[in-house]
């Protein structure tokens, strides 16, 4: 199927992936392990999600890492979630130091209420890494709602029009173009406050696959699935218009 979904997705139809990876927490109850093991599962397998994808062809892939709601959880969790992203982005950082990697990593969300190492992290990173063919967002702290109201108080601050372009430029994520498709693995049918205003159009696709277990397989039948969608963003076929 490989080949195949290459010339797929070279057709430009799907340039921007979103995911929600959910699951961990149930991945790691499986196996009687601490919900901690599942996110440590996940987050080891980004790096091969992150190689299907720019296979396939897609260029921009934006993760949902931690919500602006996920503070509710035990300090504990929250944790080594933020030591796991500050692995990754450190280890990003050394890649990027010992090669001109092709891959830039960018981060969405407030990173205020980051850890302060993880924070530095983060934007030593973005200022190293300008432009890359393929761009990993990451979304850290992000809320869909916070995004819109930090947008509207950066328009009103700079005496901008509200308008849906100003808006958009406004948003953490300018810059990639709004998801083409958001999937979210775990079975829950869900928005969680994620991309709420750049998904408006996007086509969602739902696994039951808990995201530790996400894998190339998986890969391939959210973008066949999308590949078999018909997008009107809000008109009809041309077929019907003509009738
Ligand atoms: C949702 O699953 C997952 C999260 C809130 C955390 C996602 C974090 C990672 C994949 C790893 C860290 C990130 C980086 C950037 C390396 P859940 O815990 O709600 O699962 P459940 O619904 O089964 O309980």
């Amino acid at each position: 199927m490989g080949s195949k979904n290459e010339a797929l997705c070279a057709d430009g139809r799907l340039k921007s992936v979103a995911i929600i990876m959910d699951g961990n927490g149930r991945w790691a109850k499986k196996r009687l392990l601490p919900r901690t093991a599942g996110h440590e599962k996940g987050a080891a397998i980004i790096e091969n999600v992150l190689k299907v994808f720019r296979e396939l062809g897609v260029h921009y892939l934006t993760l949902y890492a931690f919500s602006t709601e996920n503070w509710k959880r035990p300090k504990e969790e929250v944790d080594a979630i933020m030591n796991l992203a500050y692995k990754y982005v450190d280890k990003v950082y050394m890649d990027r130091l010992r090669s001109e990697s092709e891959l830039a990593i960018r981060f969405i969300g407030d990173k205020s209420a980051l850890p302060e190492k993880l924070r530095e992290k983060c934007i030593e990173i973005e200022n190293m890494q300008k432009d890359a063919p393929f761009v990993c967002n990451i979304a850290l702290n992000y809320g869909g709602r916070a995004e819109i109201v930090h947008a509207a108080n950066e328009l009103v601050k700079k005496g901008l029009p509200i308008t849906e372009e100003n808006l958009s430029h406004a948003m953490y994520t300018y810059g990639t173009p709004d998801p083409d498709l958001i999937i979210r693995t775990g079975g829950n049918f869900r928005v969680s406050n994620f991309l709420i205003w750049q998904g408006a159009y996007s086509e969602y696709v739902i696994l039951d696959t808990l995201w530790p277990d996400f894998g190339r397989e998986d890969i391939e039948k959210c973008v066949k699935e999308f590949y078999s969608r018909k997008r009107r963003f809000g008109g009809i076929d041309e077929e019907d218009s003509k009738k």
